[in-house]
C-alpha cells in the first residue's frame, strides 16, 4: 500500500518525507487556502516546491468546472513537473476531462467520489487514481469502508487498472481498514500516519529493555 500525505503544509510534508515512508502528496483547494496560498502564480510555485520535496505523485486540483477550462487548467498544472497528477472532480465535465487527459498521457485523480457507480465511471474514463472520501461518508452515518471494499471488488473482477486512493482519512484505524479493504493508496493527515506508531506495550517494553540494559552495564 502506498502512503500519500493529504496537506499543503510544507513542514508536515517534510516531516512525513523524512520518515522514508512517503510515496506522494494530495492537496485540494481548501488545503491550499488553509496555508494562505492564493493566486495562480503562488499556487503553481507551491506545487513546484512540493514536487521538489517529495519524489512521487503530487495531486494538483483544478478549480474549473467546464470541460474546456479543466483541460486548459490541467495542462498548465501538468506542465509544472512530471510528477503532477491532475485532480478532477466527479462531475459530468470532469469525466469528459479525465477521458481527454487519459488520451493525452496526463495522469488524473478523480476526486469527491461517494458511490460505486461513480467509481465505475471514473475507471471507464481511465482515471489513474480514484478518491473515495471515507471520512465524509462516516460523518453522514454511513460506512465509508464498505464503499472501499465494494469498489475494490468491482475493480478486481472487472480488471480495471484505476488505483483506489482512500481519502478523507481521519485516524490510524481508517488507514488499517483501507489496507484491509484493498485500497492501493491511503492519503492521510500527518496525525493519522504518526498515530500508526502508537502502542502502550511498545513504550512499556522499550522502557524495560533500556532499564535492564542500564542495570546490566552497571549504569543504574
Ligand atoms: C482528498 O484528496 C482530499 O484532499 C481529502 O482527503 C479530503 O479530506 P477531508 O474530508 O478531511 O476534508
Amino acid at each position: 500500500m502506498k502512503f500519500f500525505i493529504d496537506t499543503a503544509n510544507l513542514d508536515q510534508i517534510r516531516e512525513a518525507n523524512e520518515l522514508g515512508i512517503l510515496d506522494g502528496v494530495t492537496t485540494n483547494p481548501s488545503l491550499m487556502a488553509k496555508e494562505g496560498i492564493t493566486g495562480d502564480a503562488a499556487v503553481m510555485a507551491h506545487y513546484r516546491t512540493i514536487c521538489e520535496i517529495v519524489d512521487g505523485p503530487v495531486s494538483a486540483e483544478v478549480i474549473s468546472t467546464s470541460f474546456p477550462e479543466m483541460v486548459e487548467e490541467g495542462k498548465k498544472l501538468a506542465a509544472i513537473h512530471p510528477n503532477i497528477v491532475v485532480k478532477v472532480p466527479m462531475i459530468r465535465d470532469g469525466i469528459k476531462a479525465i477521458s481527454w487527459f487519459t488520451a493525452n498521457g496526463i495522469k488524473t485523480n478523480c476526486t469527491l467520489v461517494f458511490s460505486a457507480g461513480q467509481a465505475i465511471l471514473a475507471a471507464k474514463a481511465g482515471a489513474t487514481y480514484l478518491s473515495p472520501f471515507i471520512g465524509r461518508i462516516d460523518d453522514m452515518n454511513w460506512d465509508g469502508m464498505e464503499l472501499i471494499s465494494q469498489i475494490a471488488h468491482i475493480y478486481n473482477i472487472q480488471g480495471f487498472e484505476t488505483q483506489i486512493l482512500a481519502a478523507s482519512i481521519r485516524n490510524p484505524l481508517h488507514i488499517v481498514k483501507s489496507a484491509e479493504a484493498g485500497a492501493h493508496v491511503a492519503t492521510c493527515p500527518l496525525s493519522a500516519i504518526l498515530g500508526l506508531l502508537k502502542h502502550p506495550l511498545t513504550d512499556i517494553g522499550l522502557q524495560q529493555f533500556l532499564a535492564d540494559h542500564a542495570k546490566a552495564s552497571g549504569k543504574s
